[in-house]
């Protein structure tokens, strides 16, 4: 049998599982064994005193009619002569007088000759019984039946199982407080934040929580190298070039402009060597407006003089977002569409949740199978398709990507339906 079904209907965090698993079972507990015992508890005791109350009626209904007057005063029991319209009264009770219930059915089968129950007020008991004398209404205490304040056990267990669980609450809450750190600082450090966090509450939570801390300070010494020696190798790499780039200028034309060219070419990859080296981390998150961001874009796109369109945005507001990382994803994003089609159209959507950068074009496009391949760093796609696009270093996407999950978001590639290119999406949780 399967259970999935049922997973809809649990709470999706710890806190509530934990809540969950340890209450419920006392809550049942509780319930099944103060039902059985409330039952027992006063069926028994309203037989009982019932028993009492059948005894005294039935001595009284025996003796004629002259000598009840003697009755009713010590046993408390008022008897009136009643005309015999009365006899078809019906029967009446407050639907939550369950006792009232179990008095009914026990005065009826000890004395068949009560024709009327009337219940309904809570403080006596009103009952018409069908005399060979003529009908009698006789009248005594609810308090003489059945047992006073029954729910008062109920609200006392109401009580402290509020006051118990709110105690568990507050413990559990400060329990748990230590993951929803921990998670909240992994969460920062995948976006390339680093949060002050310190291992604490439970030793296994704090186990969890070292574990973290040292794999943090692994990764970051690891990027720290990367960076320092991709940016060392480019710029040291930068001053022969230049120097190179002198002394050609003393060669004539024909041997010069092919060199002239690598130089150039060689210059160009080392810029983007640096841009990946420095990654997402570059400049601080702002709040800024994503639109006013992709409109200036495409604007200096246009002023270099590349077929670069702003096509629509939807949704209005400012984003958290680092605004040079930001710049250098969709400027890597517009490069490929004019490269490898004839025009790119930018637009973007902002809605509660995210942010929707997509850049369209009109080229060939990826096809599926390579598209996670093409968001490797140093990966180009086969040589045919390249052919005259210029020299890339297959780092365009990955920058780009980096810098997606740097914000929280994904790059997602797909296909074009309106160009008939390349669909570049670049989406950002808000
Ligand atoms: N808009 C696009 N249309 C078709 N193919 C694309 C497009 N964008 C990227 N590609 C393919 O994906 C590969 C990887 O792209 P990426 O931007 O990472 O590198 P690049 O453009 O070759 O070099 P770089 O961007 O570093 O100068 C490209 O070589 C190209 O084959
Ligand atoms: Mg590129």
């Amino acid at each position: 049998m399967s259970f999935v079904w049922l997973k809809q209907y649990f709470p999706r965090g710890i806190y509530g599982r934990a809540a969950l698993s340890l209450l419920l079972p006392v809550v049942v507990v509780q319930i099944v064994v103060s039902v059985i015992f409330v039952q027992r508890h006063f069926e028994e005791v309203t037989q009982q005193m019932s028993d009492t109350v059948i005894r005294e009626l039935q001595m009284v209904l025996a003796v004629d009619e002259f000598e009840r007057a003697n009755f009713t005063g010590p046993l408390e029991i008022n008897f009136t002569v009643v005309d015999s319209s009365t006899l078809s009264e019906p029967n009446t009770r407050l639907w939550y007088d369950f006792s009232g219930l179990i008095v009914v059915d026990y005065l009826k089968k000890h004395l068949p000759q009560i024709k009327v129950f009337d219940l309904y007020n809570n403080d006596i008991v009103r009952l018409i019984i069908d005399d060979p004398q003529g009908p009698i209404e006789i009248v005594f205490d609810r308090q003489r039946i059945s047992a006073t304040n029954p729910h008062q056990l109920l609200v006392n267990m109401v009580f402290f199982s509020i006051l118990v669980t709110s105690f568990a609450y507050i413990y559990l809450r400060n329990q748990l407080r230590p993951i929803k750190r921990l998670a909240r600082a992994a969460t920062a450090f995948g976006r390339g934040r680093h949060m002050r966090f310190t291992p604490a509450g439970a030793a296994e939570m704090r186990a969890a929580g070292t574990a973290f801390v040292d794999m943090r300070a692994r990764i970051e010494r690891h990027i720290e190298t990367r960076t320092l020696m991709l940016s060392g190798v480019s710029h040291d790499l930068r001053t022969p070039l230049t120097r190179m780039r002198l002394a050609l200028t003393m060669l004539d034309d024909a041997d010069r402009i092919p060199l002239e060219q690598d130089v150039i070419e060689m210059q160009q990859m080392i810029d983007a060597f640096l841009s990946f080296a420095a990654g997402e981390s570059e400049g601080e998150p702002e709040k800024i407006d994503a639109t006013e961001l992709v409109r200036l874009l495409v604007k200096d796109a246009q002023r270099a003089n590349l077929p670069v369109s702003f096509y629509m945005s939807e949704g209005t507001g400012t984003t958290l977002l680092r605004p040079i990382a930001m710049r250098r994803a969709l400027d890597n994003l517009i490069n490929n569409a004019v490269r490898y089609g004839n025009r790119a159209e930018v637009s973007i959507t902002i809605t509660n949740k995210f942010v929707r950068f997509r850049v369209e074009d009109d080229g060939p496009g990826i096809p599926e199978a390579q598209r996670s391949d093409a968001q490797q760093a140093f990966v180009r796609l086969d040589p045919a398709r390249n052919q005259d696009k210029g020299s890339g270093v297959g780092l365009g996407l990955a920058i780009t990507a980096d810098i997606a999950r740097a914000h929280g978001g994904t790059l997602r590639l797909s296909d074009s339906k309106r160009l008939g290119g390349l669909k570049a999406d670049m989406i950002i949780g808000r």
